[in-house]
This record gives C-alpha cells, structure tokens and sequence, in this order.
C-alpha cells in the first residue's frame, strides 16, 4: 500500500464523515474525529503525532504509561480510513470484548475473532470484515498464528496493524508470550502495510526486541516519561503481621475509590479476602483458578463499583480501565521492576493522587527462588534472576522511586526527585505508626480514623454535599444502565467523564456535548436521559443506594459475607470445566 491509498482513502471517509480537509497538514480534520467520536476538545501529549504518523503510513513504536492514552493513538487512524480495517492484536479476550463494545458506544464499528466466538458467529464477522465494515478488527496473536489466517486476512482490506501490549513479543520483557512471535510474520505476509507497537513498560532492550521482530521500517519512536506525577510510591519491609496491620490500615484510609491488592499466590488471595471481611471489608477475589465465568463476575462487580477493593494475583489487571484506582496495594515482591511499574500503574489512572504501597517481606526471595526454580529453559531462568535482582536493587535502593523507575526504562530525567515517595519523603507517619502500634500491641488499630487523617490521605475524601449526592446519584443511573444493556459501568462512561458531568451539571443537549468524554453518539444515546436524571436530582431526588462504604458494622456484614462465600463455592464449583 503506498502513503497515497491510505491517504487517499482517509480523505473520502473525512468528507464521507462530514470532517472536512482531511490531509497531513490539516489537524482540524483530525482535531474533528477527535471531539466527533471521542468528545475530547484536545490530544495528550503525544498522541496527535502518533495519529499523523500512522496516518502517513510510517511503523511506530510507542511506549506510554499505563493510562496515557495509547488506544486512541490507533483507533483514530483508523476511524479516518472509511473504507478500510485496522487490525489490532490484543493479549486477552476480555480486553478485546471491552474495547469493541467502548467503540460501538461511540458509532466506530468494530469486531473481534477469538475463540469466544461460535463457528457461526466468526464466520459473520469474517465475512463482514471481507466486506469492510468494521474500521477496527481485534485479533488475538494466536490467531494469526493460524495456517488459515493469511488467507481470508489477504481479502480483508486492511489499513494498518496495531499491536497492543507489544512487549509480549520480547523474552526481555516481563510477559512474555510465545504466540507474540508470530507476529514476526507480519511484515513478510503484509510487506506495504505500516505496523504499530505499543506498550507502557519497555525497557531500552525490550524496545530493540520489538523494533526487530516485528521487522519496523524507520518507525516513529515515541516514548514517554516513565514518569508518573500523581503516583506516591512508598516501599516497606514488614514482618507478616505488621503487614497484614499496614494493609488494613492503608485500605482504611481510602474514603473514596477503589483498591487493589496484589497477593503472591492464590492462597494469599483467599486468606487476605477473609482478612477483610473479618474487618468489616467487603472484598472479592479474582485468580486463575476460579472460573471464567466467576472471574469476570468479580471483576464486574468492581468495576461497577459494587465492591471496592480487589484482591488479586497477577492475573488481574491487564487491561483493567478503571480510572479512580486510589490505591495498588503489593503484598509481596514482584518479579520484574517493569512488572510492578505496569501493575502500580494501574492506580490514578484519572490523573488525581494515589498510592503505590509495596509491603514486602523478607521469606519473599524463597518464593520467588521457588518460582524460578521451575523455569527449565536455562537461558529463561537466567533473565528471571536478573529480574529479581533487579526488584532487590529497588526495595532497597535510597533513591528516589520515580526516578529510579524512570532510570530502569533507560530515561535520563533532568530531576532528582519527586518529593513525594519513600525516598524524598520518608514512609508516611500513619504507616510508621501503623507498623510500630502492631509492634507495641500486637493487635489491630482503631477502626475510627480522625478526619484530618482521611483528608491527607485523598484530596476528595472530604467532599461533601451536593456535588457528592450527585455524584452518587449519576453513579445509580450509570450503574443501572449498565445492569439494563449487559456491559461495564465504564463502557457506559468513564468515572472522569462523570465526575466533570457532576461538576458542569450541564442543562441542554449542547451543554452536555461539551462535557469531555460525550462525543456524538454517546450524546445522542444517553443526552436525553441524563438531564432528565439531572433534572430529577435538582427537584430533590436522591440515590436509594449509597456507593457502599469500605467499613460496614460487622454484624450486618458477616451475614452478607458468609452468603456471597457460598454463592461463590457455587458459582466456582459449577464453573470449573
Ligand atoms: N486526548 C484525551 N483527552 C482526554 N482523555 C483521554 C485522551 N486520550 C485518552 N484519554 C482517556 O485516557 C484513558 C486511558 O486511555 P487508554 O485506555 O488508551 O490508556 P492506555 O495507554 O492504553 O493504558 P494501558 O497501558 O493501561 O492499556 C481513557 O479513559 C481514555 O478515554
Ligand atoms: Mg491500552
Ligand atoms: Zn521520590
């Protein structure tokens, strides 16, 4: 495909679109596309070159943080090109499942193949991806690892490739996944097609990697600052008790949002969620042992934020698009610095403060020695060492976090240090006290916290009043809907979305197009009802339910609790294949 089609063919779909002057030179034509379909009045930093250069058909490497906005640096292309499809590989179903129902929000038409589907429902979907109807088709890396996938891809007219997640593909990486190699065969199948790789944690190494199995062409290089502002990474060895104590404490302290906690193994899982509910904290778990089907119910449940903290293994997370995480919680060392810097990451997503909290313990290295111990290619038992060294070499550097985080991904900051983690601040006071009251006593904390506390440890802890009603309020209809159409509360709107809708309580169709989030469709599908809810608020009405509180009396909670361990025996035990 030469610069010109791709050109040319997004210049038809631009005037097809109504989005006039479409051209590399023209940024108004894209700026359109991206307040049409996205409702956002401007890019973040670096997605609008990312956007232009994929439109010019030249290969891209992108590294961004988590939450930085890579999606929209590929689904923008390919909106441009009406008439054609860009293909996009994703590491996990649930992830492509989301992203597909996210477009079909905005009016982007988009598809999935993977092994979710019935053999009659990949048939349509191949057929109509034949036929150019989707503008995004996600594909998994198994799939076109598949001897019959070059052919029917050859009649799909393809725009261009997006890999996501494409540090998967390098044995550097933290994840590595063999299917990922496949996609070597990319560039000989689709030799005049233009490949894009993203991903939010590769070092220099890992980036070489992507850069040379993916076989790119001189391709745009971006990366952005390993830096993450709003995050306040705080590392501390504890013993197992202190641990358990400082976590508690630490989950006590978020009034507002949701947590996630990172256990080592599914045992730790099961044995911190009971913790929990036994302090009066509704937690769910999510492992890889349970169900698919469990799995994906937990998660709804915490998306939709009818329980507030997760407890996970590592298995949770990717692609997790929650944005008011106010805390990631690791109980244990993880096994990469990349690995941690994705998962911690996974925390203020919505640019508003949050923490990294690392509670670690000595007996770690035995788990993780245990672990490698059972990787029997040499070479990869290798590099898993490295990467432990390297966590080693982190928990107990004195420097500081971020920039050691940024050091690691082989960026050289001009600055020294945040001012906020461990290292340039010191542990914070309530968790020194937390540590030292387990000591002294040996028991837990007071379940009361002072208000001053509360409010230091979340700027929006304190917000009160009316803003908070309508929120919470805002927050039932969008619940509601999501119950009513089947998807996550996120796909219906992001919880920054919502809370700028709260904050502009807009009173007309075209107050709320001016929201950031509500593109033209999302207006179109939800404008009517939202004011209307707004309109209902105003004359008095209020939630029914409140947003459940991360401490209930424990009485009416041990009974709930007791009731949703057996549905879950239930669903796990019928579940398990
Ligand atoms: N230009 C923009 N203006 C406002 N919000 C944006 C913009 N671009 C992206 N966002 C929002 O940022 C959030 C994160 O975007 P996205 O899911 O693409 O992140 P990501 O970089 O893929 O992260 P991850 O590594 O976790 O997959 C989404 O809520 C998205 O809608
Ligand atoms: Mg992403
Ligand atoms: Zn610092």
């Amino acid at each position: 495909m030469s610069k010109g089609s791709f050109m040319a063919s997004a210049t038809l779909l631009a005037k097809e679109n109504g989005i006039s002057g479409f051209g590399p030179d023209d940024s108004e034509s894209i700026v359109q596309a991206l307040k049409r379909y996205w409702g956002y009045e401007s890019f973040r930093p670096g997605q609008e070159q990312i956007v232009r250069s994929i439109v010019s058909s030249r290969d891209a490497c992108v590294v961004m943080p988590t939450g930085g906005g890579k999606s929209l640096c590929y689904q923008l292309p390919a909106v441009l090109d009406a008439k054609r499809t860009a293909m996009v590989v994703s590491p996990l179903i649930a992830l492509m499942q989301d992203q597909v129902a996210q477009l079909e929000q905005m009016g982007i038409p988009a598809g999935f193949i993977n092994s979710s589907l019935s053999g009659g429902e990949r048939n349509e979907t191949l057929q109509r991806a034949c036929q150019g109807a989707y503008r995004l088709l996600y594909l998994s890396p198994e799939r076109i690892a598949l001897n019959g996938t070059p052919d029917w891809l050859k009649r799909v007219p393809v725009s261009f490739f997006a890999i996501d997640e494409a540090h998967c593909i390098s044995e550097w990486g933290h994840d590595f996944r063999p299917e990922y190699r496949q996609l070597s065969r990319l560039r000989d199948l689709f030799p005049n097609h233009p490949i894009a790789a993203f991903t939010a944690s590769a070092t220099r190494r890992v980036r070489q990697d992507i850069v040379e199995q993916l076989r790119l062409r001189d391709p745009l290089k971006h990366i952005s600052s390993f830096r993450r502002a709003n995050l306040r990474y705080v590392v501390r060895q504890c013993n197992a008790k202190a641990q358990m104590q400082v976590l508690l404490q630490a989950v006590r302290r978020i009034t507002d949002g949701s947590v996630i906690v990172y256990a080592p193994t599914i045992t730790r899982v099961g044995e911190t969620v009971d913790f929990f509910e036994e302090n009066g904290i509704p937690a769910i778990a999510y492992h890889g042992q349970m169900g698919a089907l469990a799995r994906r119910k937990n998660q709804e449940k915490w998306m939709a934020d009818e329980v507030r903290v997760m407890v996970g293994t590592i298995a949770f997370g990717l692609g997790i698009h929650k944005s008011s995480v106010r805390a990631v919680i690791h109980l244990a060392l993880p096994k990469s610095v990349e690995q941690y810097y994705q998962e911690a990451g996974r925390a203020g997503r919505d640019g508003l403060p949050a923490d990294c909290l690392l509670f670690w313990q000595k007996k770690d290295a035995g788990l993780h020695a245990y672990f490698i111990g059972q990787i029997s290619e040499h070479e990869e038992r290798e590099r898993a060492w490295q990467r432990y060294h390297e966590v080693e070499d982190f928990v107990n550097s004195e420097e500081c976090r971020q920039l050691y985080i940024c050091r690691h991904f082989g960026e050289l900051p001009k600055w020294e240090e945040c001012g906020e983690c461990d290292a340039c601040a010191g542990v914070p006071d309530w968790l020194e006290e937390a540590a030292h009251t387990q000591k002294r006593e040996g028991r837990a904390f007071p379940a009361v916290l002072t208000e001053e506390s509360q409010a230091t440890a979340n700027p929006r802890a304190l917000a009160n009043g009316p803003d908070a009603e309508l929120r919470e309020y805002m927050r039932e209809w969008r619940r509601n809907i999501s119950r009513q159409k089947g998807i996550s509360a996120f796909i219906v709107m992001y919880d920054t979305t919502l809370d700028q809708l709260c904050a502009t309580r807009p009173s007309s169709v075209s107050e709320l197009r001016r929201v950031p989030g509500f593109g033209e469709k999302k207006t179109q599908m939800y404008g009517e009802q939202i004011l209307a809810a707004l309109e209902r608020f105003r004359n008095g009405e209020r939630a029914l339910l409140a947003m459940p509180a991360l401490r209930r009396k424990r009485s009416d909670f041990s009974k709930r609790a007791r009731l949703w361990k057996k549905l879950q025996k239930f669903a796990s035990a019928s579940l398990v294949p």
